[in-house]
């Protein structure tokens, strides 16, 4: 129950044990106990879109801790960051206080001793930029809340500060909080294409764009740069880096005026990501070497005019010779050149470049052991250190492949020492279950922040990642943080109800990465469903847990996620990274598992790091096992330091992780009527489809290592399913059975579908015991269609549903993999079950199997 429900609980019980009442009072009770129910039956509903921003109304008990706030608020000076921060105090101790704030305007010399008691708001230059200080001072007899800012960024954050603090019913008796941000970029990129499509995006359509234009109302990118400011975001770029050059166009220039304009009230600088063959593509050059004069002009003319209109851009993110994307290699020039030709044209306007080093092969030849995709960045990138504008910051994906579920730290973190530098994590979840999975990742980013590279000469000292981004180990002017958000038109942003907490722990690392996972997930939780004691600990429990449970279900050791490379990136396709370019290689054969990236006798990757380093990683005694696979090949049988063989491990770890998933389920099960029916309904609904999802990937990886390892599992669990039923043992009318690939994405390799418009059926006569069962059915969820199923019990309808999920999928396999259970049937022997499938378009109502697993 939440505080307000509380309350109104506690009253309605109070006054009704008053015994007889006068009539106001009974009023009062009646009106009071209307209230109670539909709090706490209901609770308000909520759809998430105010994320961590609700301002939801305090106990009133509680909320007596802040009768001493002022209920006048001065500004000092004035400008669209200082209004918004002003309004958003306003705005936000209405909503928790139920107190209108007077607002008052003064000069900054004008002295506070001479009005009543106020909150005031106001520019200390003493302070360093955007950093803020919260306290009373004292102004003649009369104590005034002071919240000050080395500029209008700090006191606008000063302001969210505060109103965290209140809606977390921290004590201001005695605050004095100074925060100073950790680095001075704080910056997220949204992969947003120009026409309403995200890559990589599973929270809806684009808040930006639409139709090749930004789209008419922006009253989302507004919510959204309030949500960015609330946690010290200050730049965001906000289209794909595999960008349309469309977007440096004159014509394009007014749309993007209007997104800079939202943007600068809450203090977010407006960014762009640029191809860097725009001057051909665009500007009717003849070609786009960054060496030659008149490209360079082009760049120059193109970025005056662009802050001419937009004087504060932050500045552009560069994708170049990377996936496809035209780079400088096209004229053997190097990133180098193609970042400082832009740097130049930016650099008297303050704008930044960030040259992202996501730069590599993608047609690496597979066949030779030395070949490694990992390299890549380092490669690239190290011989051009110091050869950087210093407008230039190199943004690094956080490990050297791309957003696996587990990767060790990009090497290239101290690979540079001249040049400035940015950590690239990913917000939006591509190989960590696509939001349609719970997966926190602040502590998977947590461990990378903290990682020591040993980058200093002297190596005793600590420099880890965190340190290195934000430019205090080598002594940069500028670097920090980027995330890729990729939020959308979702009411709740990022589609899952708990995925939010990414975005804020991102932020909330980039501002101070010696904050704690814990601290994090707590404060998300209290601020996004409330104090409840019971709601916090079981939200952050689970948060917690989460990226290891779906690190064990997928792909553990370092392996990386073993999903569908090639396609979705979303469920397990164990194969698809091997024998092609694309350098996402595990090498698994039927002796052993594994790349070997040591300089001994692997690739070399190791040698990129630091000696103290490299040497953890390449003797196989010292690495730790979460990346042993990562670093070395070895065979099934090796035992880990745990003590269990690679193969035990493999089987234990997905039956873990599938069993640890079932438990969110009970553990967010608990919290039925101490959060609102939508919230809990919708991450129910959520996490028993993850549940399945879970089952899915464990049977895919366990049945595909025991078939390739011919070793069997100790505990008889891989390959073993007493209680399932094939579909295609099943009596069939119309269903036909189907070889599904790869063959480990469906049970036995095969399922059955329906081509006939009118529906087919499968059968299963009950031989068992009589007694209570569940019921699981997995049937088969594409994105092409939304067939109907129907599931009767000796003629008995018991379950209906309509496959419409929005899960990734055109074609029958673990993506679509669907378990639906029903729960507490009893079964008699000789009972029938029968499934209708009704397909619909492109999608034939396809099972896999059904399980019917003994319940008390
Ligand atoms: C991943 C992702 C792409 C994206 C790329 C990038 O490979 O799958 O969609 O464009 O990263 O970071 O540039």
């Amino acid at each position: 129950m939440n505080t307000e429900a509380k309350y109104h609980a506690q009253e309605c019980h109070r006054l009704f044990g008053l015994g007889r009442m006068r009539t106001r009072l009974l009023i009062r009770a009646v009106v009071v106990c209307f209230f109670a129910s539909i709090f706490v039956i209901g609770i308000r509903a909520e759809d998430g879109h105010e994320g961590w921003l609700r301002y939801v109304p305090l106990d009133p008990s509680a909320a007596k801790i802040y009768a001493t706030v002022p209920r006048v608020v001065v500004v000092e000076g004035d400008s669209p960051v200082l209004r918004s921060a002003q309004q958003e105090l306003s705005r936000g101790i209405r909503g928790m206080l139920g107190v209108a704030l007077a607002t008052q305007s003064r000069n900054a010399d004008s002295s506070a001793a001479s009005h009543a008691p106020a909150i005031v708001l106001a520019v200390d230059r003493n302070l360093a930029p955007e950093s803020l200080r919260i306290r009373w001072s004292n102004a003649g007899s009369k104590k005034s809340l002071r919240i000050t800012g080395g500029d209008d960024r700090g006191v606008l954050y000063g302001v969210f500060a505060l109103l965290n603090k209140i809606a977390r019913l921290e004590s201001l008796a005695n605050i004095d909080d100074t925060q100073k941000p950790s680095a001075p970029v704080r910056w997220v990129n949204d992969w947003d294409n120009l026409d309403g499509t995200i890559e990589r995006g599973y929270g809806g359509r684009s808040i930006f764009f639409d139709a090749d234009n930004v789209r008419p109302d922006l009253s989302r990118v507004n919510d959204y740069a309030r949500l960015l400011a609330s946690i010290g975001i200050n730049g965001c770029a906000i289209n794909n880096v595999n960008a349309n050059p469309r977007v440096l166009t004159p014509e394009f220039l007014p749309q993007l005026i209007r997104v800079a304009d939202i943007f600068r009230a809450w203090g977010v600088r407006l960014a762009i990501a640029v191809d860097v063959s725009s001057p051909m593509r665009i500007g009717g050059l003849y070609t786009f070497d960054p060496l030659d004069p008149s490209v360079a002009k082009w760049w120059r003319d193109r970025f005056d005019e662009v802050y001419a209109k937009i004087p504060d851009l932050g500045g552009v993110v560069v994708k170049a010779d990377s996936e496809g994307r035209l780079g400088p290699s096209t004229y053997h020039r190097s990133p180098a050149d193609a970042a400082n030709v832009i740097a130049k044209a930016l650099k008297p306007h303050g704008g930044l470049v960030f040259y992202r080093a996501f730069v590599y092969n993608h047609h690496l030849d597979w066949r030779d052991p030395k070949n490694d995709r990992a390299k890549a960045a380092y490669d690239n990138f190290h011989p051009l250190d110091g050869q950087f504008d210093d407008n230039v910051i190199i943004q690094i994906k956080h490990g050297p492949i791309d957003f696996q579920a587990r990767e060790p730290v990009s090497p290239l973190f101290s690979g540079l020492e001249k040049t400035n530098e940015a950590i690239e994590l990913q917000i939006t979840q591509e190989y960590t279950g696509q939001q349609h999975h719970v997966v926190f990742l602040a502590p998977m980013w947590k461990e990378v922040l903290d990682f020591d590279m040993h980058a200093a000469p002297d190596s005793a000292a600590n420099t880890p990642v965190k340190d290195l981004v934000a430019g205090k180990v080598f002594h940069r002017p500028v670097g920090g943080y980027v995330g890729i958000a990729n939020v959308g038109l979702d009411a709740n942003w990022l589609a899952h109800p708990l995925a939010m907490a990414n975005l804020y722990a991102f932020a909330r690392l980039a501002w101070n990465p010696d904050s704690t996972p814990e601290q994090i997930a707590t404060e998300w939780t209290q601020l996004t469903f409330g104090d409840d004691p019971t709601v916090v600990q079981t939200i952050t429990g689970l948060q917690l847990a989460s990226w290891r449970t779906y690190e064990n279900y997928t792909g553990p050791l370092g392996t990386q996620t073993l999903t569908d490379i090639t396609g979705s990136h979303y469920g397990p396709n164990i194969e698809s990274s091997e024998e092609n370019g694309w350098g996402q290689w595990h090498r698994a054969d039927e002796k052993g598992i594994g790349m070997d990236r040591t300089v001994a006798t692997g690739t070399g990757f190791v040698g990129q790091y630091r000696p103290p380093v490299a040497k953890i990683y390449e003797s196989l005694a010292t690495t730790p096992d979460q990346l042993l696979l990562f670093f070395h090949h070895v065979p099934y049988t090796y035992e880990l330091h745990s003590r269990k063989t690679v193969i035990q491990h493999i089987y234990d770890s997905h039956y873990e992780g599938a069993a640890e998933v079932a438990e969110f389920v009970d553990q967010w099960k608990s919290l039925q009527g101490h959060v609102d029916a939508q919230r809990f309904n919708d991450v129910l609904a959520r996490l028993e489809y993850q549940a399945g999802h879970a089952i899915v990937w464990r049977d895919a990886i366990c049945n595909y290592f025991l078939k390739k390892s011919g070793i069997p599992d100790d505990k008889g669990r891989a390959g073993h399913f007493p209680n399932r039923i094939e579909a295609e043992s099943m009596q069939l009318q119309g269903y036909e059975p189907v070889d599904v690939t790869p063959w480990e994405n469906a049970s036995a390799g095969k399922a059955v579908a329906c081509k006939q418009t009118q529906g087919c059926t499968a059968s299963y006569k009950f031989t068992g015991a009589e007694g209570n069962y569940a019921l699981v059915i997995l049937y088969f969820d594409q994105k092409n269609g939304e067939s109907k199923f129907r599931v009767m019990l000796s003629g008995k309808e018991i379950n209906r549903w309509t496959a419409d999920a929005q899960l990734p999928a055109t074609k029958i396999g673990a993506d679509a993999a669907t378990r639906r259970t029903i729960p507490n049937l009893h079964l008699r022997p000789g009972d029938q079950i029968r499934i209708e499938g009704i397909p619909d378009a492109d999608e034939p109502a396809a099972l896999d199997y059904i399980e019917i697993t003994p319940q008390n």
